[in-house]
């Protein structure tokens, strides 16, 4: 595995010598952010020597490295799942790589469903807190040193201070935020209504099928770690239409204006 994520850094560093600060993974919705970027190069996943390649429709993949004012982001466009039949460890090389490359910061974001009986579609939820024991491990298997300890602490996944960036820069811009505990599950179904209920009593407050294993390697690395999830729909059961990906995709694609905003203006403050 530790070989693998090496080529893939090699690899992209025949390409490219950028050093991002922050990395950030754009969720459905997110998907065309880069245009707001000052791009210094693109790379299509597919041209990287063993990197997963999303198979899903609205996530065709690569990176777009480049600038927000200043500050040097990594920006995936599309990432892989674990129900695309990868192994976990693949789900998670993408985020490792960017911290190879030299990024400090994971930004994460995706679509979620709402399991809070107070959230609405279209409302963004700052991530707080994550439930991983639904979904495997990534760090399941042999430790590898070179990245990080074999037991991670994980009491503070999501960084306190980065929180409070969010959190500022919503109010300053005017922007609706959530906060609450995200769970990821494998999917690729959707939950049913007796799951959802399920995760309420755990405490959650969002449902998605990504993320928390990106965190978890990331934690493992290192890193600082912050995410905002759109939450597209309310979960199963919680209203009477049933969930379609074409739903989910199209409140992303309502709330992106929002998302985006919250996003570069965050990133902005990351660099100050
Ligand atoms: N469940 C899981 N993942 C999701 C959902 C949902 O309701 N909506 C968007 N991603």
């Amino acid at each position: 595995m530790y070989n693998k994520l090496l080529n893939c850094l090699d690899c992209v560093r025949r390409r490219t010598d950028f050093v991002p600060k922050v990395a950030l993974v754009l969720g459905s919705g997110l998907g065309d952010y880069a245009e707001t970027l000052k791009v210094e190069y693109e790379l299509p996943y597919g041209e990287i020597e063993g990197f997963p390649v999303s198979t899903v429709p609205g996530h065709a993949g690569k990176f777009i490295f480049g600038y927000v004012d200043e500050v040097p982001v990594a920006c995936m466009k599309g990432r892989v799942h674990y129900y695309e039949g990868y192994p976990i460890s693949d789900v998670v090389l993408p985020v490792r790589l960017m911290k190879l490359m030299g990024a400090e910061i994971l930004f994460l974001t995706n679509a979620a469903g709402g399991v809070n009986t107070s959230f609405h579609g279209g409302d963004l939820m700052m991530i707080k807190d994550h439930i991983s024991v639904f979904a495997p491990n990534p760090l399941i298997g042999p430790n590898i040193d070179a990245l990080g300890t074999r037991f991670p602490d994980m009491s503070n996944v999501y960084d306190k201070q980065l929180q409070a960036l969010i959190v500022k820069t919503a109010k300053e811009n005017d922007i609706f935020l959530q906060e609450g505990v995200y769970a990821q599950l494998t999917g690729p179904s959707f939950e049913s209504p007796a799951e959802i209920r399920m995760l309420r009593m755990l405490g959650c407050d969002a449902v998605g099928m990504s993320t928390v294993a990106e965190a978890i390697a990331a934690n493992h690395m290192g890193m600082r770690i912050c995410g905002i999830s759109c939450i597209c729909n309310l979960a199963a059961g919680m209203t009477a239409t049933p969930l379609s990906h074409k739903e989910v995709q199209e409140a992303a694609d309502t709330a992106a204006p929002r998302f985006k905003k919250l996003v570069t203006e965050t990133v902005r403050a990351m660099g100050k």
